[in-house]
């Protein structure tokens, strides 16, 4: 079966003449205008690559990019509620950390400030809902309303998860749509660039942080980038601070990582959070959502120093925790939903872009879900509680990894996700090394995207003081490549090119 695909924006191929003339164009704008990350291969902090990249934008259909848009405000609200909601964490991550020993690590820091008394009751959220489109529904819980027309190549899209922490591209995103709208009119189609949507997700990030820095009401206080030993992904970091420098010139932004803050930080009199002299009214986590941005147990007791503290975090570690898989999986199951959601149009909305997700408990539900992805592995994707890319199980592997522990505990700190089918598109990569004028050939391949739009939402456990929106950002990989982390290596930074 032919696989459903659009057609891209601007014929291709392009003539070698354009590519050789574009190619290197695009190549310098992006690394001149910060469209760029530190090389891993050839580490310096003194210079920059630039990030991998897909020549022209790809399609995405306007309908969709709008109803995405539409409903980030609702998921703001959902994993808000969710995080607050001490026993729908507890009765669902019971099983996993039971076995993961990360998450049971985030899970006793939790405990030990629940049970001292949260300091700060006011959280940062700053969400991406990350969404793919559907070519087809195939036996899912899409409704007959979202089935489209046959000659469209797509049917709905549907959510891969919700990041609350670390979710990063809020420069890249829009950086990305700059390079596009540079390399559209060089190519002379100019006329196209109304189609490429505003992307202010630098502002709305930043802007988050602003409030919350307001909100902690110290005007000397500064914020704080919780950060990686080494950072490759600068750019997507340092942009953020020069834009909270120039939209608050008083407000300073430090960056540390968690074991110079075990070195460094100290709780006040008043729990405020105190750096080299300086206090901490917002920490923003660049870093700490896999084990191994933890050295040691002093990286551990910084993170717990920070929770402990009154600085206004983004991530809490409650925040952090409803951002698992388990918990995303948890909210698909009956009911959930209309737990934080009193709106039945609300649940609707929410419930429509869910794929299936799945338990791997020892119960009934759990065996048929194990049978039902070992007879149809393709059709699965089997996912540990992490982040950061790279830890997911796809195709063969969903049996081999599944017969491996289908009788050990360890299973159920594991979830089980349809895999979601994108249409594909063809275009160009443009990699660090990859060729324009040197005689290798550039060709178009193809290649499947993935939108990510970003929230941003402040309140404590019993309101909701600012709920937005912010913007959007588009990755996009070679459609037979599982995952698409740019900053992984396996995917390109994109824009969406909306069409009727
Ligand atoms: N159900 C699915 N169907 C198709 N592809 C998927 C699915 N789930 C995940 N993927 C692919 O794998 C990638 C990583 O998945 P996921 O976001 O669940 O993991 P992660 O480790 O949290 O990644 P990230 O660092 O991007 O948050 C996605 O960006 C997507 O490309
Ligand atoms: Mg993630």
């Amino acid at each position: 079966m032919a696989v459903p695909r659009f057609e891209p924006c601007i014929s291709l191929p392009l003539e070698p003449s354009v590519l050789e003339d574009v190619v290197p164009k695009a190549k310098d704008w992006a690394l001149m205008h910060g469209a760029a990350m530190r090389s891993k291969t050839n580490f310096n902090p003194d210079s920059l690559q630039f990030a991998p990249f897909v020549l022209i934008p790809s399609v995405f259909p306007r309908k969709e990019f709008e109803k995405a848009v539409a409903i980030q405000e609702v998921l703001n609200e959902l994993v808000h509620k969710v995080a607050h909601d001490r026993d729908f964490l507890v009765e669902n991550l019971k099983s996993v950390i039971e076995v993961d020993e990360f998450t049971n690590k985030l899970f006793k820091i939790y405990e030990t400030v629940y049970s001292e008394g949260i300091t700060q009751p006011i959280a940062l959220g700053l969400l991406r809902s990350d969404i793919m489109l559907e070519t087809c529904c195939g036996g899912g819980d899409c409704n007959e309303k979202n089935k489209k027309p046959k000659f469209q190549p797509h049917c709905c899209w549907k959510q891969v998860e919700v990041n609350t922490i670390a979710s990063g591209f809020g420069w890249l995103g829009p950086a990305s749509a700059l390079i596009h709208s540079y390399v559209l009119a060089e190519l002379g189609a100019g006329e196209k660039l109304k189609n490429l949507p505003p992307n202010s997700a630098l502002e709305g990030l930043c802007g988050g942080m602003l409030e919350a820095w307001k909100l902690y009401g110290q005007e000397k206080a500064v914020i704080l980038f919780i950060v990686e030993d080494v950072t490759y992904n600068i750019c997507d970091q340092r942009f953020h601070e020069f834009k909270i420098r120039e939209m608050a010139p008083k407000v300073k932004v430090i960056r540390k990582t968690l074991t110079e803050m075990s070195a460094q930080a100290k709780l006040g009199q008043h729990k405020e959070l105190l750096v080299n002299g300086m206090e901490i009214a917002v920490v923003y986590f660049r870093s700490g959502y896999e084990p191994s941005q933890y050295n040691s147990s002093d990286d551990w007791d910084a993170r717990l120093l920070i929770e402990r503290s009154r600085a206004i975090k983004c991530p809490t570690i409650y925040y952090h925790l409803a951002g698992t898989k388990k918990v995303q999986q948890a909210l698909a199951h009956p009911g959930a939903l209309e737990r934080f959601l009193n709106d039945a149009d609300k649940v609707e909305s929410v419930r429509d872009i869910f794929t299936g997700l799945y338990a791997l408990e020892f119960n009934e539900s759990g065996e048929k879900a194990v049978e039902m992805a070992m007879s149809n592995p393709d059709n699965y994707v089997l996912k540990p509680q992490r982040e950061g890319g790279g830890n997911n199980v796809y195709g063969q592997q969903v049996k081999e990894v599944l017969e491996g522990m289908r009788n050990s505990q360890e299973r159920t700190a594991w979830i089980l996700m349809e895999r979601i089918k994108p249409p594909v598109q063809k275009s160009y990569m443009i990699r660090p090394g990859t060729a324009n004028s040197e005689g290798q050939k550039l060709v178009p391949v193809d290649v499947v995207s993935e939108l990510g739009i970003f929230g941003a939402v402040i309140g404590d456990a019993n309101k909701i003081i600012s709920n937005k929106q912010v913007g959007h950002m588009l990755r996009t990989k070679i459609s037979t490549a599982d995952e698409g982390g740019v900053a992984a290596g396996l995917g390109a930074l994109d824009s969406p090119y909306l069409i009727d």
